[in-house]
């Protein structure tokens, strides 16, 4: 039987390197906050795609419920909750809509979507993986940014002592990746940008990651940044 994963803010960066990864060997679902017409080209062929703007989270789990549902699937291998945004903004000033948002789009649809899901992950013996960031740690100029991914880590530790048996939690905190996120952020990154990864490496990492069933794990940024630059002044 194919394995079935679901794999959120798909249409993009890292999540959308990880959806051609597991193109090949398992049946998707993937999201994003646009309608398909607008995604679809980018997408993998044959992969199933659902509009859920997590700007609502309720209404986003309720879109891929309903997903799961037209697809006629009552079991999922492998949910990653990966769709998330930031806004580069004072935390001295940043508007009260502005830090909701934040918080909404990264932490509280990934709490209602992971209620959402149990039922369909505890039917395969699946596994929740989380994406945070290294930010949670803080990160300067990202402060509703990085306050969301705390929470996001508070949420898989707890999420994976209460489901132990049945269903596998992991979260992983990638570090700076070259992705559209930066600039949608308002944020430009100057020349460090250049030494950020490749999303097709953070997205192998992750899966490395995934595998090792370790949780939490911090994607060492140095390490493997190096590599990617490297390769990068190689192909000049
Ligand atoms: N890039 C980094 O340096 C970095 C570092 C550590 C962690 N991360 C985390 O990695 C994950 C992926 O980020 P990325 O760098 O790949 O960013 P990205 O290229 O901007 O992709 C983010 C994905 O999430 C979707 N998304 C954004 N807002 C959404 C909303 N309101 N509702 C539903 N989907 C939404 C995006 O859709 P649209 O295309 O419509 O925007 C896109 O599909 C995020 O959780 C991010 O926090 C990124």
């Amino acid at each position: 039987m194919r394995s079935r994963l679901l794999i959120t803010g798909a249409t993009a960066g890292i999540g959308l390197a990880m959806a051609r990864r597991r193109a090949a060997g398992a049946d998707l679902l993937l999201t994003g906050r646009q309608e398909h017409a607008a995604v679809r080209d980018r997408l993998p062929p044959g992969a199933a795609y659902v509009a859920a703007d997590q700007s609502s989270p309720e209404a986003a789990a309720g879109a891929v419920r309903g997903a799961l549902d037209r697809l006629g699937w009552d079991r999922l291998d492998l949910a990653v909750l990966n769709a998330g945004a930031g806004h580069a903004l004072d935390p001295a000033t940043e508007s009260a809509q502005s830090i909701r948002v934040t918080l909404d789009v990264n932490l509280a649809a990934a709490i209602a979507l992971a209620q959402t899901l149990l039922p369909f992950l505890e039917n395969a013996s699946g596994k929740l993986v989380l994406v945070g960031s290294t930010a949670h740690r803080g990160a300067p100029g990202f402060a509703s940014y990085a306050a969301s991914k705390a929470g996001l880590d508070g949420l898989a530790r707890a999420l994976r002592e209460e489901w132990r048996g049945r269903v596998a939690v992991q979260i992983v905190h990638p570090g700076p990746t070259a992705t559209g996120m930066h600039e949608k952020a308002g944020h430009d990154p100057g020349p460090i940008g250049r030494m950020f990864a490749r999303p097709e490496t953070t997205a192998a990492r992750i899966e490395a990651a995934i595998a090792s069933g370790r949780s939490p794990v911090t994607i060492p940024f140095a390490r493997y940044a190096a590599a990617d630059s490297l390769t990068t002044w190689m192909k000049r």
